[in-house]
């Protein structure tokens, strides 16, 4: 009997000891990624802000002002108009090339201290 049970004790210590074994490698696994905020800016300023204006306020009513518009909102559009979820030909055509990555690091771009993202333009206010 007791020789059963050390047995059974031993297979028990293995699987406890293997199981710290994995999580510790787990938690060693590289950290993700820096966000590439340089990359991030070369699209924003050389592609989305054509349309949406350099501060996100943009100069013609056919494209929405992004100023103003909270970070979640428009990292799920550009998300949704890649899916598919949201048709438009102009944004699903910008969307499609972008990583989801690149879709968060937009937006970390977009709200960095020094644009003026957050505020829309008096004479943009009740305008999409
Ligand atoms: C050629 C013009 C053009 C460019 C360039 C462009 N957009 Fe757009 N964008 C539009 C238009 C037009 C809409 C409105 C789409 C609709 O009606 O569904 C829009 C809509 C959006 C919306 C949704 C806004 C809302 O009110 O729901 C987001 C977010 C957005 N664009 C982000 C971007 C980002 C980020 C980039 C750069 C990668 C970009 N756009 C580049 C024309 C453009």
């Amino acid at each position: 009997m007791l020789p059963f049970i050390l047995r059974r004790l031993r297979t028990l210590l293995f699987a406890v000891v293997s199981t710290c074994f994995a999580a510790n490698a787990l938690a060693q696994s590289p950290p993700p990624a820096a966000p590439d905020l340089a990359k991030a800016r070369t699209i924003v300023t050389s592609v989305c802000a054509a349309c949406h204006g350099a501060d996100g306020n943009s100069p013609t009513a056919a494209n929405p002002n992004l100023a103003g518009m909270p970070a979640e909102y428009i990292t799920v559009q550009l998300m949704h108009f890649q899916a598919g979820i949201r048709t438009n030909a102009v944004m699903q055509g910008m969307a499609a090339t972008l990583s989801p990555e690149d879709m968060k690091q937009l937006l970390t771009e977009l709200r960095k201290e020094g644009t003026t993202l957050r505020e829309r333009k008096p004479q943009n206010e009740g305008r999409k």
